[in-house]
């Protein structure tokens, strides 16, 4: 069985962007109350308390949008030093990034993943659902300085949709040719948008491996993550691309990862709903850290047969949390 030691820690549920594949169209979400979100000091408690206890070494940050917490860099700082936190990351939409990456480094910030779906500003307004400034380049200016920073991996996600951006995949991968980007292609998943999902579809990874391929070569990369990426590199590239392919070539039976909401609840898997865990409620309540534990590590003893083959059929797309909500 997969050792789950990894914990996507969602900060916020709020964010700055409406990308199309992430949330339903024209909807009003209802956002958390600001206290019903984890304080700092609650997450600090349950990572401290309740998940390193029980074997989580690594954490990454997520949203919404991360950036937008109040406190995030004092929270980066605070899990960085924690001495059993091995590897400390955030996936974030880069807008707010120029003006923090120095900051957030310096906090001990060492990995960062951006999303970048589009390398025409017009397109990338579109996807993102900006109807005022033209935003793409202050995300390009936050990947620069995060660059400039010392990030490192650097990741840009791009989330492949058919008629939208998928004409543009040559481009992204050819990123990788001159700067050590890791770029990597996202299936579109049935969550965030079942709609645009159903309309527009998904583009398998193999189809475009073989585009690649056949331009520009294409080996398969050394670097294997712990992730759910497969990892290739155009020969001779600094950079790295990695395919994540949920949809054609289901990776749930490596599945090393849990996730905690901005407000509290263990979600033991993105794409299944089933057996989640109120931790705020409990903390809040006043229950014993080892009440807690143990109820995680039930959980995890779980975990192998919550995934997406074993979901409920029928909620493909229809889920009470949208992936905004969660974190990717
Ligand atoms: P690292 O490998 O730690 O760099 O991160 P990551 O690639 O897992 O994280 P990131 O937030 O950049 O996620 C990229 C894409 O992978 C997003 O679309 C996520 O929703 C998706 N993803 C990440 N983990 C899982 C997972 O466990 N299951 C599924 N189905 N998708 C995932
Ligand atoms: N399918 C695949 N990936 C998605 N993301 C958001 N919504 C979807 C979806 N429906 C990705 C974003 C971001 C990460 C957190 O999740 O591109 O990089
Ligand atoms: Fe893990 Fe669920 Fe993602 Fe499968 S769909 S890899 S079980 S989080």
């Amino acid at each position: 069985m997969n050792q789950v030691d990894y914990l996507r820690i969602s900060l916020i549920d709020r964010c700055n962007f409406r990308c199309q594949y992430c949330m339903p169209e024209g909807a009003e979400l209802d956002y958390i109350l600001r206290q019903q979100l984890l304080t700092n000091e609650e997450l600090l408690t349950l990572i401290q308390a309740v998940f390193i206890p029980v074997g989580f070494t690594r954490f990454r940050l997520t949203g919404g949008e991360p950036l937008l917490r109040p406190g995030v860099v004092d929270l980066v700082q605070a899990i960085a030093s924690l001495p059993q936190s091995q590897d400390l990351s955030m996936t974030t939409n880069g807008f707010l990034l120029a003006g923090m990456a120095q900051e957030l480094y310096s906090a001990g910030l060492r990995r960062i993943n951006i999303s970048l779906d589009s390398l025409e500003p017009e397109i990338f307004d579109q996807i993102i659902g900006n109807r005022g400034r033209a935003r793409w380049q202050k995300v390009w200016d936050g990947i620069q300085a995060a660059y400039q920073v010392g990030f490192d991996p650097l990741k840009l996600n791009v989330v492949v949709i058919p008629g939208v951006n998928d004409h543009e995949v040559m481009d992204l991968a050819a990123l990788t040719i001159e700067r050590q980007w890791h770029v990597r292609f996202i299936e579109f998943m049935p969550i965030g948008n079942a709609q645009m999902f159903s309309d527009q579809g998904w583009v398998p990874s193999a189809e475009l491996r073989q585009r690649i391929r056949a331009r520009w070569g294409l080996t398969e990369s050394q670097v294997r993550g712990s992730g759910p990426a497969d990892v290739f590199q155009i020969p001779g590239a600094k950079g790295t691309l990695g395919f994540i392919s949920q949809m054609s070539e289901c990776f749930c039976d490596r599945c090393n990862r849990m996730r905690l909401s901005a407000d509290g609840w263990l979600r033991p898997c993105l794409l299944n709903e089933s057996n989640q865990i109120d931790l705020k409620t409990a903390l809040r309540a006043g229950t014993d850290p080892a009440e807690l534990r143990s109820q995680v590590i039930q959980l995890l003893a779980l975990k192998p047969e919550i995934n997406f083959k074993q979901r409920e059929s029928g909620t493909t797309g229809a889920y009470s949390r949208t992936m905004s909500q969660i974190g990717g």
